[in-house]
């Protein structure tokens, strides 16, 4: 069978994902501080966009929006043309925790929701889910509040990458342990110094490269070197 795929357009990821990541799917990137998590999301926007015309919502929940500006002049990429055409969105979203977050939750979702029929989106990115969940202090809500917001992002009808910080363990996948029971599939990044690495744990519905993969964040952004591979047993575990 022919499946729908979405090409992230990032030299070497396709490749590895056996052509791209199946329409639809909703994909984990996790992986530690720094590891290239919200370069990879814009780059994916960025692409669709740019390259596809294919409309993209990057959503922040980054306490610092410099970062992301950062992240754009740093590699070029002329978010703001898209933005003018409606090829892009980047919308920052913030809670309050004086107020009830699972309502102010909702209200995100509600958000999301119309701006995806506004401008026909078809990626969306979730940078990160574990910044949306600093906002909930007990660890029951937590949960529960995160399982429900990602079930119904699963319900846009996008391509979608949720960003997860971890610890930079190479066997955790998640920040909250229940990211894994939603995804379709899930993406690590690894960067331990002085090598970056990409692993595709699990991906639904297709084959895939079952090697962890070096990447580089190159001028241009990031780089996976497809037929190169670094070994499990080198990344470094505490
Ligand atoms: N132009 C560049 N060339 C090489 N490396 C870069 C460049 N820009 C950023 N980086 C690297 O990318 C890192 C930030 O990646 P980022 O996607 O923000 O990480 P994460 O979201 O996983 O925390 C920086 O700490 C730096 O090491
Ligand atoms: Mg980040």
């Amino acid at each position: 069978m022919v499946i729908d795929r979405v090409k992230t357009g990032i030299p070497g990821l396709d490749e590895i994902l056996d052509g791209g990541i199946p329409r639809n799917a909703s994909v984990v990137l996790a992986g530690g501080p720094g590891c290239g998590k919200t370069i990879l999301a814009q780059q994916f926007i960025y692409n669709g966009a740019a390259q596809l015309r294919e409309p993209g919502i990057f959503i922040t929940a980054q306490t610092d929006i410099q970062n992301i500006v950062w992240d754009m002049q740093n590699f070029k990429w002329n978010f703001k043309a898209l933005q003018d055409k409606n090829l892009v969105r980047i919308e920052r979203v913030q809670f309050d925790t004086k107020a009830d977050v699972s309502m102010q939750v909702e209200e995100q979702l509600t958000l999301i929701g119309n701006m995806v029929k506004e401008i026909g989106a078809k990626r969306l990115v979730i940078d990160s889910v574990t910044a949306m969940g600093m906002w909930i202090d007990d660890r029951g809500t937590l949960r529960n509040t995160i399982f429900q917001f990602l079930s119904e992002v699963k319900k846009l009808g996008c391509t979608t990458l949720l960003t997860a910080e971890t610890s930079g363990d190479k066997n955790e996948f998640g920040s909250f342990n229940v990211e894994q029971y939603v995804a379709d599939g899930i993406i690590a990044l690894y960067f331990v110094p002085p090598n970056r690495g990409i692993f595709v744990r699990k991906m639904r519905g297709t084959n895939h490269s079952k090697k962890v993969h070096p990447l580089e964040i190159t001028e241009d952004g990031i780089v996976v070197k497809n037929k190169d591979e670094i070994l499990w047993q080198s990344l470094s575990t505490r």
